[in-house]
């Protein structure tokens, strides 16, 4: 049974994701440009991601006005409510500048500071995703398991690479070393999509390194609701330092190739 605060804030999450999929998808300007760089030049911003985030933080201010929101394009409120919005307004937004398909909007809701629901919505892949916590993990509605775990040998792997240039070299030597040893390894673009294809079995398992909360709140909890375990270094929790998810048997495989081979270094 599911508590009445938990089913409003899933239903709330379920309907911003949607309306700002929608926006994002039906709205995008066919001459999209980068807005502003971040951290580097290559971590780029488009209007779309702003647009994006005041949708949803214009809707929570007339739902949820006493609950604390972080946003990655800066949206940020305390709140008094001990329940927090961690919103990736777009999750992937390289291949939304592109026009690739594999981006998302993310949304995670936590209480007291644990999250208790995520909500993937990817409006051009024509799936949503979402969690509660405890209640398993589902696509469109329907339940999701994760892929019972291969060997290594066997595992397709993905994986993604921060916006600082210095911090690829290191990741690079990581991949170098990761990819003669697994089936494969994928860099879809979007942290949020590759958790959630963790949860539905079209990655064995993902790890990156640099992530921030907004990339992988939501995305964590739909990836464990489907039974896989997720972590950082053996014995610490996923982070930005280092994020790992697989299947039991899998996961302490790939984490602990990840440790001997130092994936949270520069
Ligand atoms: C990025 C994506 C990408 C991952 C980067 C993230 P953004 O998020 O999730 O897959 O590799 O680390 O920063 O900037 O597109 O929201
Ligand atoms: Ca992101
Ligand atoms: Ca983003
Ligand atoms: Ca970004």
């Amino acid at each position: 049974m599911t508590d009445p605060l938990t089913t409003e804030l899933l239903d709330l999450a379920l309907e911003v994701a949607r309306r700002a999929g929608d926006l994002l998808r039906d709205g995008r300007p066919a001459d999209l440009g980068v807005a502003a760089t971040k951290s580097s030049p290559i971590d780029v911003v488009t209007e779309m991601d702003i647009a994006s985030e005041k949708l949803i933080t214009d809707f929570l201010e007339r739902h949820r006005p006493a609950d604390g929101v972080l946003g990655e394009e800066g949206a940020s409120r305390e709140g008094s409510s001990g329940v927090r919005w961690v919103i990736d307004p777009i999750d992937g937004t390289v291949n939304y500048l592109y026009g690739l398909p594999a981006w998302a909007v993310s949304i995670a809701v936590q209480k007291d500071g644990e999250t208790i629901v995520g909500v993937v919505a990817a409006p051009v892949r024509g799936e949503t995703y979402h969690a509660v916590l405890g209640q398993g993990a589902y696509a469109d509605g329907r339940p999701v398991r994760c892929r019972p775990a291969p060997e290594l040998e066997r595992a397709l792997i993905g994986t993604g690479f921060g916006y600082v240039r210095e911090r690829r070299f290191g990741q690079a030597r990581v991949v170098h070393e990761l990819l003669p040893t697994v089936r494969d390894i994928r860099r879809g673009g979007s942290a949020a999509i590759d958790l959630c294809d963790v949860a539905c079995g079209r990655l064995d398992g993902y790890y990156e390194r640099g992530l921030n909360p907004w990339d992988y709140a939501a995305g964590e909890l739909i990836a464990r609701e489907a039974g896989a375990l997720t972590g950082g270094r053996p014995g610490t929790p996923g982070s930005g330092e280092l994020m790992v998810a697989a299947a039991p048997g899998l996961f302490e495989t790939l984490q602990g190739r990840l440790d001997e081979l130092g994936a949270w270094h520069d």
